[in-house]
């Protein structure tokens, strides 16, 4: 996979030299761009050595007419051989003319060229960092479908303490190496060709009477797209899914139920045949164990319930797995990754992924996710905010490392 790596002109430009090689170390062929202020903190001549190739720093050559003419459509070129764009450091000038779509240097005009993944990690001091151009030029590239990776909190060069220190150069490179196996023909490649994956998906509805119930907020939305990604993937799938309002994805075998207890059974019916589960349905804690057959009369009077725990799916599943991988999630509003990790141990998950809810635009009921995938291997890897069906290809892409890592160290 072929990666477009842009420096702009921060402090932090000397790291992109260390992503030039962490890049390179995940099987990635790196071309450099530099922009003229970026080669006031670090030259050419590093990633040229670094990469083995040339570096690109300018729009128009100097010298004969015929390379002229090769440079001035050079940016499409490098726009088409790429599979992903990261741009880091991103300097809030950088952010700035990206959001508007400034075509004045070369790394700009190749990103209004480029139509593949962007990857964004930003650096620059705390205060340009939470000025609110820079946040509302973020959330316009954001929008757009790119991948911000979030500076971190630190001491900075000016000497403040606050975010804006440029992303761990590792932690740029998965997001960017992730982003390339769903762009790239892995994806197509049927790569869980073989695996039956069993996926459960929306809300369970636990009944207080012939026409109540309590639920959980879920429309089935991530669900599905982890049905549709397996299956796309080459899969066989079995969806079992609460009540939601959602076509099933084609080829997939969707059995329907309504209460945890459904759910359960029909889980364990599915298990012999899975190779893989995952538990993205949002299971209601509680219910009523003895269900009134007739309904409850309303009166003036204050009402309490009594209710019992529903059956525990995923620590049952965490029992009796085998060597399937049991992938679990965690809805959590606060510590996502605190909260995944005791949630990975106490269930005997493999993987668990914990998305944020509670927030506008993701989690449940939103067409977009995001996450951070707490693996058994020790590993945490973040997925920044995307469309749930272009997390559910990243879930897998783990997924199948995850395996790799697994029959490996066995
Ligand atoms: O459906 P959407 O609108 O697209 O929203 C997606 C989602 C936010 C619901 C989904 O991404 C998600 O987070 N699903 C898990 C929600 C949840 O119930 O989280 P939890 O932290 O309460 O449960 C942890 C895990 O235990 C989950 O894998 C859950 O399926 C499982 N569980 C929970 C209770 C129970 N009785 N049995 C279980 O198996």
């Amino acid at each position: 996979m072929n990666v477009l790596l842009g420096v702009g002109g921060g402090i932090a430009a000397y790291k992109s030299a260390e992503l030039a090689r962490a890049l390179m170390e995940r099987g990635l062929r790196v071309q450099v761009v530099l922009t003229d202020a970026a080669q006031r903190f670090i030259t050419p001549l590093t990633f040229a050595a670094l990469t083995g190739r040339k570096v690109i720093t300018n729009l128009f050559a100097t010298a004969s007419s015929e390379e002229t003419l090769s440079s001035a459509i050079e940016h499409i070129s490098v726009a088409q051989d790429n599979d992903v764009m990261v741009v880091a450091p991103a300097t809030a000038d950088l952010l700035a003319r990206l959001a508007y779509g400034h075509a004045d240097d070369f790394l700009t005009t190749t990103y209004l060229a480029f139509t593949g993944p962007v990857v964004l990690a930003p650096a620059m001091n705390s205060n340009m960092w939470a000025h609110p151009a820079t946040q509302e030029n973020l959330n316009i590239l954001r929008k757009r479908g790119h991948v911000i990776v979030e500076p971190e909190d630190g001491l900075l060069a000016c000497g403040m303490t606050g975010p804006g220190r440029l992303a761990e150069t590792n932690q740029i490179a998965d997001v960017v190496a992730s982003l390339g196996l769903t762009s790239s023909p892995v994806k197509a490649s049927k790569d869980l060709d073989g695996e039956t994956v069993l996926i459960t998906a929306g809300p369970t509805q636990e009944p207080l009477d012939p026409v109540r119930f309590i639920s959980n907020r879920s429309s089935g939305k991530m669900g599905y797209a982890l049905a549709e990604a397996a299956g796309e993937r080459g899969a066989r799938v079995v969806l079992i899914s609460g009540p939601v309002h959602l076509p099933a994805p084609p080829g997939v075998t969707l059995i329907r139920v309504h209460t945890a207890i459904e759910m359960r059974n029909a889980v364990f019916e599915h298990l012999a045949e899975a190779t893989i589960i995952v538990k993205s349905a949002a299971v209601a804690d509680y219910h009523l164990s003895r269900v009134p057959q007739h309904k409850v009369k309303k009166t003036a009077t204050r009402m309490s319930l009594e209710l019992d725990p529903t059956p525990d799916i995923l620590a049952e599943l965490g029992q009796k797995k085998g060597d399937r991988l049991l992938i679990g999630f965690a809805a959590e509003t606060e510590n996502l990754t605190e909260g995944a990790r005791s949630k990975l141990k106490s269930k005997n998950c493999d993987m668990v992924v914990a998305n944020l809810v509670g927030q506008d635009g993701t989690g449940f009921e939103s067409d977009e996710n995001e996450a951070v995938l707490v693996l058994s291997t020790g590993e945490t890897i973040p997925l920044q905010r995307a469309p749930k069906r272009e997390m559910a290809d990243r879930i897998f892409d783990q997924v199948m490392k995850l395996r790799l890592a697994l029959h490996a160290a066995q």
